[in-house]
This record gives structure tokens, sequence and C-alpha cells, in this order.
């Protein structure tokens, strides 16, 4: 049994004196700030170790003219980048396919810089050249923008990782883009700080790849989209240019926010070499509750309770359907504390006082269970059990992988129809699909919506799409809510942006990257 259970009691919470689950599903690597490569744990991760077919042939896509790398090239690389040049097929293998299994590329070589000189070195040859390039982070993407479509050359952050400063009264934080995101979060928890976003793939992700994709995550509800908590960052145009936006400034009102731009681009407008990023105090009280629910509308009673009760303590509310437990019980052998039901939320409370905290939680929890909105629920304060809960809602993601091949979709939506989507996909599926299950950022109004089946079918993408987007449009929702369009939603990207929008984008990237050599096939749709 995880926590206490509460049963209409008062519930004495305790302090926790390390607060944040610092989950990492990942085997990730010491912290470290030195120069040793951090290998992909993709490979332990994944369900099946079975190769996706090549992207170009289960997608039918036309390499554009871009020139083959040649010896001559290799040779050039070996100049600006000594020993960092990557060509041995074994080990390209994990870069050229994406962590879901779905897509695969045949990049002949990666480069590994250590410096924005060489980035930019790198970038101005490739553009000489008319040689694509694919920017690579920790390759955890979930759309295909991460790995090669066809043989662009792979440049990875992996040895761009050192925090070049931290500002200890500002919470201010600059470091180069290959950071891993949980080795950031242990670096400023050590100063009293926190990362401002969290998620899942906190063990590999990149803190350049999460501003390339504009990742959402687990404290977006409480801290905000990286919109607002990227103080500034560096980047290296096509051309090689460096683009010094690094500022430290919370306010700067002159001239376009160029950072803006590059946040959310996913690597097809410029190589993000470095971030300033501003983290926000640890809370030093931290409580987790998993609450059952019968029905998605109670998810919705329960979550306007919690924003009346509990306030600004409130850091997370997520959820999850009895599928998704399934899910992580079966293929992960987690334990469900609570009895089955059909819904899951998992509430997370930080603050600055535990007292407070503990009072507004225990008036919350009475509240929930004496109106019937919540029939079970268990309470965590020690850092162990907050882990576990956590585990339930952060390694589904992991437990999918694991039932069969993963149709994924990640929308905004309004709330009150949000499982709507979910149940509609489910009739409409019948017994072609393994599994349709929901679950998300439910404070944020995030749905994931994931199908499995035995195996890849045009027949069943036929049945999900255009079906998911068409739905999601007439609901004013979004196609993509955090995970980015990269390559395997771009076509799509009308569903949620005008035509006069995707002209103004396609003219941006035009500007920025005449010859088209950034993250080819990704993000917006070709001009023609
Ligand atoms: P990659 O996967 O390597 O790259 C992603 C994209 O960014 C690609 O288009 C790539 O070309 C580009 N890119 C990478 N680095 C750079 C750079 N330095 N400059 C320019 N472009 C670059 N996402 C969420 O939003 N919320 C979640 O809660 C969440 N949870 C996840 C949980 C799991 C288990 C997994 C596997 C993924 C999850 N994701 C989530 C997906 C998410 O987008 C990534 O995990 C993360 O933001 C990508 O970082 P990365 O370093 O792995 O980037
Ligand atoms: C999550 O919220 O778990 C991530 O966005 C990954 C996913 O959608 O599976
Ligand atoms: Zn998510």
């Amino acid at each position: 049994m995880l926590g206490m259970t509460f049963a209409g009691l008062r519930v004495p919470l305790r302090w926790c004196p390390r607060p944040w689950a610092v989950t990492s599903m990942f085997c990730m690597a010491e912290p470290r700030w030195g120069k040793a490569s951090v290998s992909s744990t993709w490979r332990l991760l994944s369900g099946t170790s079975i190769e996706p077919p090549l992207t170009r042939e289960r997608y039918g896509v036309s390499r554009l003219p871009f020139s083959r790398v040649t010896a001559q090239d290799l040779h050039a690389f070996q100049q600006l980048v000594p020993g960092r040049v990557v060509t041995d097929e074994e080990q390209l293998r994990s870069h050229n396919t994406d962590w879901l299994r779905t897509v695969r590329g045949h990049s002949e070589v990666l480069l590994k810089p250590e410096s924005t000189a060489e980035v930019s070195q790198l970038l101005r040859y490739c553009n000489e050249r008319n040689l694509a390039v694919t920017p690579q982070g920790g390759n955890t993407g979930m759309v295909g923008g991460s790995v090669p479509v066809f043989d662009e050359i792979l440049i990875s952050t992996a040895l761009m990782d050192q925090v070049i400063s931290f500002d200890n009264v500002s919470g201010a934080l600059v470091c180069q883009a290959g950071c891993i995101l949980e080795s950031l979060n242990q670096y400023v928890e050590g100063q009293g700080y926190i990362m401002p976003l969290d998620l899942g793939a906190k063990g590999s992700c990149h803190i350049g790849g999460n501003l390339a994709t504009n990742a959402g995550g687990l404290r977006l509800l409480r801290y905000g989209s990286l919109r607002g908590t990227v103080l500034g960052l560096e980047a290296v145009l096509a051309d090689g240019t460096i683009l010094n936006c690094l500022s430290s400034l919370r306010k700067d009102n002159t001239g376009y926010d160029l950072k803006q731009l590059l946040i959310g681009s996913e690597g097809t407008l410029g190589l993000i070499t470095a971030v300033s990023i501003l983290c926000p105090r640890r809370p030093c009280a931290v409580n987790v509750a998993l609450l059952g629910c019968k029905s998605f509308t109670r998810v919705l009673e329960v979550f306007a309770m919690c924003r009346d009760l509990l306030g600004e303590i409130l850091s997370a509310y997520e959820f999850l359907d009895t599928e998704c437990m399934r899910m992580v019980q079966t293929h992960l052998k987690l334990s469900n504390p609570l009895t089955d039901s059909a819904f899951y939320v998992l509430i997370e409370t930080s603050g600055s006082c535990a007292s407070h905290d503990e009072e507004k939680l225990n008036t919350f929890l009475e509240r929930a269970l004496d109106s019937g909105l919540v029939t079970a629920g268990t309470l965590a304060t020690d850092q162990g059990k907050i882990k576990a809960l956590w585990a339930l809602r952060e390694r589904i993601t992991e437990a999918l992988s694991h039932d069969g091949y993963v149709y994924k979709y990640d929308l905004s939506l309004p709330v009150n129809k949000l499982y709507d989507l979910v149940a509609e996909t489910r009739v409409r599926v019948g017994t072609s699909a393994r599994s349709v299950v929901g679950y998300g950022h439910l404070g944020d109004g995030n749905l994931h919506l994931n199908v499995t089946a035995d195996s890849h079918s045009d027949t069943l993408l036929a049945v999900l799409e255009p079906f998911v987007y068409d739905w999601t449009a007439r609901h004013c929702g979004s196609i993509s809510a955090e995970h980015g369009l990269g390559f395997k939603k771009r076509d799509h990207i009308h569903y949620s942006k005008s035509s006069a929008a995707v002209q103004l984008m396609q003219r941006l990237k035009h500007m920025l990257d005449p010859k088209g050599i950034m993250n080819p096939y990704k993000t917006i749709p070709s001009i023609d």
C-alpha cells in the first residue's frame, strides 16, 4: 500500500525533506559536466527490438536534391570536430530510429560538436555543400522529428553539456543545449531550485531538445510553458551565423522576440546551442494523491474543486483511464494502490509551508470523499511513495511501447470534451486495435490519445486519420499540444493553423534557411 489510504479522516501530512519525485525510468549516466559521452538509453526502454522499415519506404517520401556525403566531406568534418565523427553503422543505429520505433532514416554520419563555434563551422560547411542536417538531442521526440528521413547528417548536442552559470538570487540558469534535463534538475536542486519543466523522458532528453519541441510536461500547470520561463537562447542558423540572444533579463522589449521563433521550431530554423532559463525555488513541501473516480465528469468536477480549495499550491493535475492502469500493471508490473476505477487522478501540491498545505489538502480530500466525487484515494508524503505514485502516470508511455505499435495523438481540447474523443475512437476502431487509451495533463487541457495494435497498418491508420484531426479541429482544439509536428504530423498543420499562418511560416523558413538544409521533411509543409 502506498502512502495512507484515507477514509474521510483527517490525514496528518508530514514534511517531505527531498520533495520532488526525481523519477528516472532511464538508466541515465551520473550527472556530469565533463566530456565523457552519454549513451542513448532508448534501447533499454522500447518494448521491442525490431527495427521499423525505412521511413522512405513506409511513407513513400521522395528525397530532395541535397548533396550526398563524400569522403572529402568526412575528411572536412574530421578537421572541424576531430575524433567526433561517427560513421560506424552499429553506433548510428540508435540515432537513425526514433524512440517509438516508428520511423527510421539511414544517415551515415553523426557529428558531435562541443562548442557553438564548432556548430557554426559545421553548418556553414553543410550549407555551402548543400548537405541536409538533422539536429538531435536525446532522441526522445514523439513525432519523428529527431531522426533523418533519408541520409541527413546528424548533429548531436550530446557533448554540449556544460553549465555556463547559475545565479542563485534570480534562479537564472545558463547552460549548453546538450545538458540532460534530469542532470540540470539535480544541479539546481543542490542550490535550492528546480527546473520549471519535468517530463518522463527527463533522464535522456536535452534542454535544447526541450526548447526545440517547446515541451510541456508535468509542471506546466504550475510554472507555465517554456515560452514564459526561457529568458534567452543562442542558436546557429543554417549558414553558420551565430544568433546570440542569451539574455538573462526578465524584461527586454527591444524589438522582436527572436527566441520565440526558435522555441518549438523543431530544428527547422537553426540549431539551439545554449539556453538561459528561469528556475523556480524548490518547494519544501510536496504531496501527491492518487484518487479514483467513477466517470470522467467526476474527474472534471474534482479538478474544479481542486482549483477552488488548493489554489496556488496545486502543481499537477494528471489523469489516466483504467486501460492505462492496466498497461502499467501488465507490462511494467507496477501495482495499483487503489481498487479498480474507471479513471484515476494524480494530484500534486507543492508549497513553501507544510502546515498550510496540509490544512488545504485535508479540507480538499475530506470534501472530495464526502461529496462522493472520489471513490478511493491514497496519499504519499515521502519521496519513495511520491515516486511510486508518479511512476503510474509517467511510465504509461513506456508501458504502451510494450503493448505493440503505438499510434500516438497529443491534442489540446476543451476539457469538457476531452474524453469524448477517446470513447468515440474506441467505438470507431472496434477490434482492429489492441487498446485505445486516454491520459494526459488534464490541468492543461492536454489529452494523450494512444491506440496500440499488433503492427503498423495503413488500414488502421486510415480509420484514425483524418478522423482524429477532423474531430479535434471541429472542437477548436490543436492537433499538437506539446509534442510538435515533426515528420509524422507536418502535413496536418492546416487542421490547427490558417493557410495565411502556414504561408508566413514557409516564408520565414525560406528566409532563414534558403536551401532548406535544416531538418527537411519536418514541421512545415514544403512550399510546393
Ligand atoms: P530530440 O528528440 O532529440 O529532438 C526533438 C526535435 O527537436 C527534433 O525535431 C530535433 O531535430 C530537434 N532538436 C533537438 N535538439 C535540438 C537543438 N539543440 N536545436 C534545434 N533543434 C533541436 N514531451 C512533452 O512535451 N511532454 C511530456 O510530458 C513528454 N513526456 C515524454 C515522456 C517520454 C517517456 C518520452 C520518450 C518523451 C516525452 N516527451 C514529452 C516528448 C518530448 O518532446 C521530448 O522528450 C523532449 O522534449 C525532446 O528532447 P530531446 O532532447 O530528446 O529531443
Ligand atoms: C506524457 O505526458 O506522458 C508524454 O507526453 C508522453 C506521451 O504522450 O506518451
Ligand atoms: Zn504529455
